[in-house]
């Protein structure tokens, strides 16, 4: 292994779960071992995130990715080529080096991290060993799911603001059996939308959660409450929400609009203590727009419950530090594309989790089958992870690998459940 090198580095347009192309790479080392990855994509992105390269015209409605799949193939392929496979770090500093911009728009973000993240799998599969072990030495512990059951926002065609409502089943007893839950959940949440809203109710979003016919936050929020009753799990859940506010934000005026009122920062906070109060959220994911540092310290003091940082952070190590300077948020929302390098990432959760903060590995909405977030969650040991509802192939193959690698782990296993709850007991 020490002296394996990278002999060649090929990638290819495949298809995300929108239908939308997407950088698959697989990069092949000196004895034969291949690396694969596929490239994830945002559609409620942050304005600081890495930039991927997209075609532009009218091939794939501009969505091409056929530019970053040239420039893997016919620069990075060949700088890269000889180079030892042993360190990420050196593997991703001559990516860096080799784009030369701030924001991977030299080679486009999606060109770097594909090649970033299938180096990270061809030198596990070399050492023979599953991804998270061979980055973490004694990762045992699985992630608590963040079930986004209830879709709004920029990932659903209806009227709700908020961007995901999240049941965590804490009160489980392993991996296998939150998912357990978060089914039988799901399942209920659907009969009880049915018969509210009739058949349309039905219809899902990006993440695989409903998307239902209704505006108010208090509805689905009830209605998450009423499922998990009608499973018999009220008191093993808690709840959370990704507002994604940035995309609420008006920035003329300064206010967010929720369910067709308008709010300044000291309104929304109101509305945050309120809904936090009434149904048990401990945690909320961007509660205000992304250059609100102050206001997310504010909040972040004032309600003591995980206060997640995701367009605010971008998983960029310098906007981690800044936030961690001003105390804003308590958590990091951990996505490998938005910087566009493993060790980059690697370096912005070392941070977040020196500095007390937590981590909460997530997938984007444009996702394909590749599950390696389900290993980089453990191996990061975050105790937390967002990945969609618990339907749809793109989603399931993170819960599936998340399954085995619980097998795999045995009695060693540690499901971290109510432990990873900060803050205030939550109202059941
Ligand atoms: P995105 O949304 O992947 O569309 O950016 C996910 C999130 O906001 O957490
Ligand atoms: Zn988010």
């Amino acid at each position: 292994m020490p002296d394996l090198t990278i002999s060649r580095i090929v990638a290819r347009e495949v298809l995300d779960c929108r239908g939308l192309p997407t950088v698959q790479v697989d990069l092949t080392l000196s004895d034969g071992t291949v690396g694969r990855a596929d490239v994830p994509a945002g559609r409620s992105t942050g304005s600081g995130e890495a930039r991927e390269l997209r075609d532009g015209g009218t091939r794939f409605g501009g969505f091409g990715v056929r530019a970053a799949v040239e420039n893997v193939r016919d620069r990075i392929g060949p700088a890269l080529a000889g180079m030892p496979i042993a360190s990420q770090l050196e593997v991703d500093r001559a990516l860096l080096e080799l784009d030369g911009t701030p924001d991977k728009s030299g080679l486009g973000a999606n060109a770097v991290l594909g090649v970033s993240l299938a180096a990270a799998r061809a030198a596990a599969a070399a050492a023979g060993e599953p991804l998270y072990r061979h980055l973490r030495r004694h990762a045992h512990v699985l992630p608590v799911p963040l079930v986004n059951l209830i879709n709004g926002g920029k990932h659903a065609s209806n009227d709700l603001d908020f961007q995901e409502f999240i049941v965590m089943p804490v009160g489980a007893e392993s991996l296998l059996h939150a998912l357990q839950m978060s089914t039988e959940i799901n399942l209920a949440l659907g009969e009880i939308l049915l018969a509210r809203f009739g058949k349309v109710a039905l219809n899902t979003g990006d993440e695989g959660g409903y998307a239902p016919p209704m505006s108010s936050p208090d509805e689905a929020l009830g209605f998450l409450h009423e499922a998990a009753e009608r499973a018999g799990y009220a008191d093993d859940v808690v709840y959370g929400l990704d507002c994604a506010a940035t995309h609420l934000y008006d920035e003329a005026s300064g206010t967010y609009t929720v369910d067709g009122e308008r709010y300044d920062r000291a309104a929304l906070i109101e509305l945050y203590d309120r809904l936090i109060a009434d149904y048990g959220i401990v945690t909320i994911e961007d509660p205000l727009h992304e250059q609100d540092f102050e206001g997310f310290a504010e909040l972040t003091a004032a309600t003591g419950i995980q206060i997640v940082g995701d367009d605010l952070f971008v998983t960029n190590p310098g906007r981690v530090a800044k936030g961690i300077g001003q105390g804003a948020a308590n958590a990091l929302l951990w996505k490998v594309n938005q910087i566009g390098t493993l060790t980059e990432a690697l370096d912005a959760a070392d941070l977040a989790l020196r500095s007390g903060y937590r981590v909460v590995v997530s997938e984007r909405s444009g996702e394909t089958e590749d599950a390696i977030i389900a290993d980089l969650a453990v191996a990061l040991d975050a105790g937390q992870i967002k990945t969609g509802a618990p339907v749809r192939g793109e989603r399931t193959s993170k819960y599936n690998r998340l399954i085995a690698i619980e097998e795999e782990l045995g009695a060693t296993a540690v499901y971290p459940g109510r432990s990873v709850v900060r803050g205030p007991e939550l109202v059941a």
